[in-house]
């Protein structure tokens, strides 16, 4: 049996208080609907489809890359009348697994329970009893434990908002049976909505069963109605994130101060300090150390590699043995390569350094390729930008750069020159010769500063 996905992302999601739609929401930088996609797609199904409401075409154009039937459901009449509009492109033979595009922590082995589930009795159930149902629909049983119903809590009778199992709105059920039962549930209830759980009574009276199991882990199935969920939700995620980077040996000073939203691979005895946020891919040699406040998007960090304290490092690559920081920024597309040092206010752009250099203070290096040991002094600043073009930079190996020194772009410094401290470098400098530029200091003898008048009275 082929398998479907639905994914439900139609809701408005009043209690947001938004204008964006609910499932564009994030969680760890990414929308919601993402997250369920990708639980989703690494169950490999024939296909995917997004029912999409509200503000569809936003979340259409913002989640343009997913690989899914999109499908409009022009009006909000309730998750059942949703479910409906994404059949048309689903096989008869199929089956069918909803899920919720505000369920996200979902994990694919949960999913391929359901399904197994589901395989049984043609009908698999996802359910969780809770301490605090409130809010949830709940699951009803007769006396031989049989599922036969479930209750909407604001259908429900008092006696019924004592059950505690209740409904994750997550079901495998295969199409045929689907467009049969779904055609048989009415709007009668609180809402005048059409229930999706409402074919659970149908498929019973019917003399089907429904076959339940439960997640790995209550998190997976919480939902996102408010702000107050999204934030628990991106707490159970952080978590999730860091103990399973801990668990492959990655030792984190506190794993409820740091975030990994993207993927980390990473070496043997690698450090984060706290605070520390990874986003995009990022890679970690062998001995790689992170300190507090950083940073870090889609990088590569060699072995023994030492950030300190509040550095942002972003789409680059640093080789073995550097040492960054503290209060560096790196923007994209630069190398640092092995043993470089960058150090406090210094922000480089594009720029490959090579190894052994040296940029310690205050300095900014903008479309620059810096050679081997070249020693770049405190308030350096390449003017990469004349207000219309960037131009290249050039400084070869061994060159040494008096402190405050501007290079005015295009420049070439050539192999092992010394650039005079307060340099205005505007021509080419030839290999191992002084270039400065300075005017001769003159003193003013027995100067007298100017002094404060006094007013007049
Ligand atoms: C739903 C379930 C409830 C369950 C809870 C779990 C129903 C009737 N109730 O309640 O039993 O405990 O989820 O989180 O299904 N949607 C549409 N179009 C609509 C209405 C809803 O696409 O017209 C989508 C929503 O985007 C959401 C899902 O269906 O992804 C559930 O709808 P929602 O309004 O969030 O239902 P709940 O009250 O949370
Ligand atoms: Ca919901």
């Amino acid at each position: 049996m082929a398998l479907s996905i639905v994914i439900l992302a139609a809701g408005q999601g009043t209690r947001m208080l938004s204008h964006r739609p609910k499932v564009l929401h994030e969680l760890a930088g990414r929308p919601l609907l993402q997250h369920v996609y990708d639980a989703a797609s690494a169950l490999a199904p024939a296909r995917v489809v997004v029912v999409y409401g509200h503000g569809g075409e936003l979340v259409r154009q913002r989640c343009s890359q997913l690989k899914a039937h999109w499908v409009e459901q022009p009006q909000q009449l309730g998750s059942g009348h949703a479910v409906r509009q994404a059949l048309p492109q689903i096989p008869e033979q199929d089956l069918v697994l909803v899920l919720c595009g505000d369920v996200p922590l979902i994990t694919a082995a949960t999913l391929e329970r359901l399904i197994a589930a589901a395989g049984d009795s043609g009908f698999g159930l996802l359910t969780v009893t809770l301490d605090n149902p409130s809010g949830y629909g709940r699951i009803l049983r007769d006396e031989h434990r049989k599922v036969i119903g479930i209750v909407e809590e604001r259908d429900a009778t008092p006696e019924q908002c004592m059950i505690k199992e209740i409904n994750t709105g997550l079901m495998a059920v295969s199409a045929g049976w689907l467009r049969e039962w779904l055609g048989r549930v009415g709007n009668d209830n609180a809402q005048g909505e059409y229930y999706l759980t409402d074919i659970v009574a149908v498929a019973v009276a019917d003399g089907h069963s429904v076959s339940t199991v439960s997640p790995d882990s209550e998190a997976e199935v919480l939902g996102v109605n408010d702000r107050t969920q999204l934030a628990e939700i991106e707490s159970h995620f952080r978590a999730r994130q860091a103990r399973s980077l801990m668990l492959q040996g990655l030792a984190l000073i506190d794993p409820a101060r740091f975030d990994c939203r993207g993927e980390l691979t990473f070496g043997t005895d690698c450090v984060v300090d706290i605070n520390v946020i990874l986003e995009g891919a990022v890679r970690f040699g062998n001995g790689v150390r992170v300190g507090a406040n950083t940073v870090i998007r889609d990088s590569e960090l060699g072995d023994d590699v030492v950030i300190l304290p509040n550095c942002i490092i972003e789409d680059s690559s640093i080789g073995r043995g550097s040492q960054l920081g503290p209060f560096a920024r790196l923007r994209p597309e630069t190398t640092l390569h092995e043993d470089v040092r960058i150090g406090n206010f210094v922000e480089i752009k594009k720029s490959d350094i090579a190894g052994g250099t040296k940029i310690n203070h205050l300095s900014y290096v903008g479309d620059t390729q810096v050679g081997k040991n070249v020693n770049i002094g405190a308030g350096t600043i390449v003017c990469n930008y004349d207000g219309a073009n960037k131009h290249r930079t050039v400084i070869g190996d061994g060159v040494f750069v008096g402190s405050d020194t501007q290079l005015v772009a295009p420049v070439l410094v050539g192999e092992g020159a010394t650039i005079g401290a307060g340099t205005t470098v505007t021509k080419d400098v030839p290999p191992g010769v002084l270039a400065i530029s300075r005017t001769t200091q003159t003193t003013i003898p027995s100067w007298k500063r100017p002094q404060k008048k006094k007013p007049h009275r």
